[in-house]
């Protein structure tokens, strides 16, 4: 009899990739399928970045890199962030990775152990919870509330510290509920955490493109007397339409890259080559097309709040930055989960369930409005029909 290792068979599922795959199936059997449940633009990304993947395949390099990924990559990264916040970032604070999940994973192995505890955000996204779990780390949930914007209380997160944990993961704008945290919420945590000094700090920051009417998005990175312990997770998915792709970026105190470029090599050795060059041409081109995708968003996003708060029975807020709606739907009388499963089954639109992202997603349910106008708007009026029928 084959023994698993419990800490791998503990590891849920993400919904996300499992009503994925229920999907396509459905569509497979010729199905009207609309896909709302995985969060990924809809876009192509930007040419350039294709002409220079193509190029990479074609011409090379096409051998092994860095485990800490190209240098001028890293360099590229380090002036793209740096800019961005004016704060100073070097290449060798770069880990280039194959996905923005990766730096958590990392994070988690790194701090986290059996004895250690992980603070991580409920809901929120699944594989955080996992990627504790697995690693031996009890992880341990802060609330994310709906009465704050989806946003946290500084406090309560600070009151869960205890003198195991050492980790804590932060994500806004955030998955799944959309909520962007207030600069002075933020600055209250970080100031918090500047008591703790044994306590490192994750921030992922995958969604920082994806902010709405003007909100202020504060990178962690702004706060110096925390830097020797903070994480900044980041990536192409979201930003550049690249999800496919497996490419992103960790930015980690120096002291902890020896600890990254261990598991790197263990597990990896290295990013693919041609994805990191196409990366290259991503961060140093022009970004005028991230800026239409955002518009994008954002009028989808309106589009979407509309019609969930006109359907009886759910009320939505209005999200602030990345690409999800998370509306309560207690009002209408369903389990967030038998709705989800009736809604792909029946109405053929595909959501998550809020339970998939923590006890506090309870009653909501996830929808990525990262599709077309029309399909949004199919998708609004099967939900309508379905749900006040
Ligand atoms: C909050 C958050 N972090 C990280 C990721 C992972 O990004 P990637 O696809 O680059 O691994 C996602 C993807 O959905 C996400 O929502």
């Amino acid at each position: 009899m084959l023994k698993i290792n419990p800490a791998v068979a503990a590891i849920e599922e993400e919904t996300a990739f499992t009503v994925m795959d229920r999907a396509n199936a459905l569509r497979a059997q010729g199905h009207p399928v609309i896909n709302l449940g995985i969060g990924q633009p809809d876009f192509q990304p930007p040419k350039h970045i294709l002409e220079a993947a193509e190029k990479a395949v074609r011409d090379g390099p096409h051998g092994y890199t860095s485990p800490q990924g190209l240098p001028a990559l890293r360099d590229a990264v380090a002036q793209y962030v740096g800019g961005r916040f004016k704060v100073p970032v070097t290449g060798d604070e770069v880990v280039i990775v194959p996905g923005g999940k990766v730096t958590f994973y990392f994070a988690c192995q790194i701090f986290g152990g059996p004895g250690a505890e992980i603070l991580y955000p409920d809901p929120g996204f699944p594989p955080y919870r996992d990627a504790a779990r697995s690693s031996g780390a009890k992880p341990v949930p802060y609330p994310i509330r709906e009465e704050k914007d989806f946003g946290f209380d500084a406090e309560e997160v600070l009151s869960l510290i205890t003198p195991a944990t050492r980790l804590i993961i932060i994500n806004s704008p955030a998955n799944p509920t959309g909520g962007v945290v207030s600069r002075a919420e933020i600055t209250r945590l970080a100031h918090g955490l500047a008591k703790h000094p044994n306590v490192a700090v994750l921030s992922d920051e995958i969604y920082s493109h994806q902010v709405y009417d003007g909100v202020d998005f504060v990178s962690f990175l702004s706060f110096p007397e925390l830097r020797d312990r903070t994480i900044i997770l980041d990536g192409w998915s979201k930003t550049f339409a690249m999800t496919g792709w497996r490419l992103g970026f960790g930015i980690w105190p120096k002291h902890l890259i020896e600890y990254v470029k261990k598991l790197i090599t263990v597990d990896h050795s290295c990013t693919s080559v041609a994805t990191q060059m196409g990366g290259l041409a991503a961060i140093t081109g022009p970004m005028d097309e991230i800026e239409d995708f955002r518009k994008s968003f954002q009028k989808r996003r309106d589009m979407v709040v509309t019609g969930l708060n006109d359907i009886k029975g759910v009320r939505c807020r209005v999200p602030g930055g990345a690409f999800y709606a998370f509306p309560n739907i207690t009002g209408t009388g369903w389990q967030s989960r038998d709705l989800a499963r009736e809604l792909l089954d029946k109405a053929y639109v595909a959501l998550i369930f809020g339970e998939s992202f923590g006890q506090n997603g309870k009653g909501f349910m996830r929808l990525s409005y990262a599709a077309s106008e029309a399909d949004l708007a199919e998708a609004l009026k099967r939900m309508k029909a379905f749900i006040e029928a």
